[in-house]
């Protein structure tokens, strides 16, 4: 029998899954992430954690919990686990890739809609009694999605899922970057591999869909703002970080760009006071890119699956690659 604690809510027949395996589970069940002090000490006498990603997993954490043999990621990014460390202490680190791709790539999608075409905002002004502020004004409006130029930053399972509603569903021509060539992208989609000045000169939308490292960390500032057109919109549902957010502030004030959609922050859960305030600019949700019923089960079952092949002394199946 294993000690797993899981820091956050899991879908119960996921966890009834360890509970029927044999295991002794204890399940913070609580909406509101775990308090650091908190999490070292249920990690203390832990054989197995399943964590989320607002959960910092460190060096300091790994030392103090000595029986850990695996960390189970209940997300497909996994910036928040010090992988490097795990690997010192012999602790698997798995993550949960796919089952999430169509869902997030569907939010990015009704997030370059809800921006560009105002949604968000004629929401907002309809439940405020200001309906004639919008349709009768026949220049009151917002961007074509359809047949623009859609930049994916990030060509993996995500980029290319978005890609794929922009070509197919909106007749979009693609281009993207990324540091290796997506070949069956480029066949299926037309899609175009370009340098990343090239991209932010020629889109009408720029997507970032690149995990959070250290070479990615502010890769969109001030200078890659200025290349974008003055009609551009960025959509970014990959990682705050990504994103210099001061310089995405001032892009906004200055009109570098037209507006971003954003599904995540640099230092999240704060939200910089700037893009609230610029709404008629900014849509913005709070890390929601795979929160539907079905993927977040989908999402446990796979952390589920991890720990349970861990335990049992077989390899998990989602370990991450620098693991
Ligand atoms: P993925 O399949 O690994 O795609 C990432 C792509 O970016 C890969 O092609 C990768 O190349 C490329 N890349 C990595 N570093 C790069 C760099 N420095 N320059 C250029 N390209 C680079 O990952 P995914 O499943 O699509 O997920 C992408 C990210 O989305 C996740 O890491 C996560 O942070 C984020 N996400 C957010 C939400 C949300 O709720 N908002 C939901 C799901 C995912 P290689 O293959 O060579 O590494
Ligand atoms: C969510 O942010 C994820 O990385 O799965």
């Amino acid at each position: 029998m294993a000690n797993i604690v899981i820091t956050g809510e899991l879908f119960a027949d996921a966890v009834d899954r360890l509970i029927h395996a044999g295991h002794s589970v204890i399940h913070r069940a609580e909406p509101s992430p775990i308090h650091r002090d908190e999490l070292l000490a249920a990690a203390r006498d832990a054989d197995a954690l399943i964590c989320l990603v607002s959960d910092r997993i460190d060096e300091q954490m790994l030392a103090r919990s000595p029986n850990l043999r695996i960390i189970a990621n209940v997300a497909v990014g996994y910036e928040n686990i010090d992988t490097e460390a795990a690997k010192r202490h012999g602790i698997s680190v798995t993550n949960t890739p796919d089952v999430l791709t169509e869902t997030t790539a569907d939010l990015t999608v009704g997030l370059m809609l809800a921006v560009a075409r105002q949604i968000a905002g004629g929401d907002r002004d309809v439940r405020a009694g200001r309906f004639g502020a919008w349709g009768l004004l026949p220049l009151r409006m917002g961007t074509d999605v359809h047949g623009k130029a859609l930049g994916i930053v990030g060509m993996g399972r995500i980029g290319t899922a978005v890609a794929r509603r922009g070509r197919f569903g909106f007749g979009m021509h693609v281009l993207y970057y990324d540091r290796g060539r997506n070949f069956p992208a480029e066949q299926e989609l037309g899609a175009v591999h370009v340098p990343l000045d090239r991209l932010l000169q020629q889109s009408d939308f720029v997507c970032i869909h690149v995990p959070l490292t250290p070479s990615t960390h502010h890769m969109f500032g001030a200078p890659q703002f200025r290349r974008m057109k003055r009609t551009a919109y960025l959509i970014n549902v990959a990682r705050g970080p990504i994103v210099d957010e001061e310089a995405l502030v001032e892009a906004l004030h200055a009109g570098w760009i037209a507006g971003a959609g954003l599904d995540v922050y640099e230092n999240e859960p704060s939200v910089h006071p700037a893009l609230i305030a610029l709404d008629n600019r900014t849509v913005l949700l709070p890390h929601i890119g795979s929160a539907t019923r079905e993927t977040r089960r989908a999402m446990a079952h796979i952390a589920v699956d991890n720990v349970l092949a861990q335990l049992s002394g077989r390899q998990p199946p989602n370990l991450v690659p620098d693991s």
